[in-house]
């Protein structure tokens, strides 16, 4: 019997990139989710839904079983832990890398440092694994003025051109990880409909086989 199958995309910048992946697996939405304001979308299967919502809650759906399997960064990923996720496919979209940076020839920090960043959890781990002290500051936000506002003396954010650090009179220092999207699939739900999830997995594995050819 074919049950109910929910796909959790990340609004934002992943989601343009996300599209072709998903209709080369034979999933379209029924309407244009750019130009609507909905969460929950039809497609072209009378069983399968999309919901679009912020990259840093695509985890914690699938965790919970809110959606079977999702799209998300792996800096989101990370962050989140994994708990009950698979993670079958990197779908080689939305590349950047997740680094340290600071001012420009800041000099050495007296003292622990302080480290402004969204990414609270990635952070303590990075320093501790390193046996460096470090007070984390928590930010939602443009994490490069923390910085110059004296707020910080790193930070830990997403890198992409770099521009965004240069504009600011930053600069990238230490590499934490190479990030790309990924999709998840719960635990459970890949248990429980197995035979619904697979042909999407690899339908998608193609499509992104397929890309790197272009
Ligand atoms: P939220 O809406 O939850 O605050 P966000 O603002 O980080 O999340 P996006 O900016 O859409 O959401 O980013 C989604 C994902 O895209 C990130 O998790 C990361 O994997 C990737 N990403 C973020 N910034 C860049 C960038 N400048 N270039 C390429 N990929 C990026
Ligand atoms: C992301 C990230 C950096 C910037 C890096 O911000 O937080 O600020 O992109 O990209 P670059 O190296 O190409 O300049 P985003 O544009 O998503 O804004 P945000 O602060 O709303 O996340």
């Amino acid at each position: 019997m074919t049950q109910p199958l929910t796909i959790a995309l990340s609004k934002g910048r992943i989601l343009k990139e996300t599209l072709p992946l998903l209709e080369a697996a034979g999933i379209v939405p029924a309407e244009d989710i750019f130009s609507s304001r909905k969460l929950i979308f039809d497609t072209n299967h009378e069983h399968v839904k999309l919901v679009v919502i912020r990259a840093t809650d695509v985890p914690t759906y699938v965790e919970y079983g809110g959606a079977d399997m999702g799209v998300a960064g792996k800096d989101v990923l990370m962050e989140h832990g994994g708990e009950g996720l698979y993670e079958p496919l990197d779908l080689e979209i939305s590349r950047c890398k997740l680094m340290t940076a600071g001012l420009v020839d800041a000099g050495p920090v007296s003292g622990r440092m302080r480290i402004a960043t969204k990414f609270v959890n990635i952070t303590k781990e990075y320093f501790a694994r390193q046996g460096i002290q470090v007070d984390i500051i928590k930010l939602y936000g443009a994490m490069e003025l923390a910085p110059i506002m004296k707020l910080a003396d790193q930070i830990v954010d997403i890198v992409d051109t770099g521009n965004t650090l240069r504009a600011n009179g930053l600069e990238p220092l230490e590499l934490i990880a190479p990030i790309s999207s990924r999709l998840v699939v719960g635990q459970a739900s890949m248990k429980m409909k197995y035979d619904q999830i697979q042909p999407i997995v690899d339908g998608m594995a193609k499509a992104v086989v397929a890309r790197r050819g272009e």
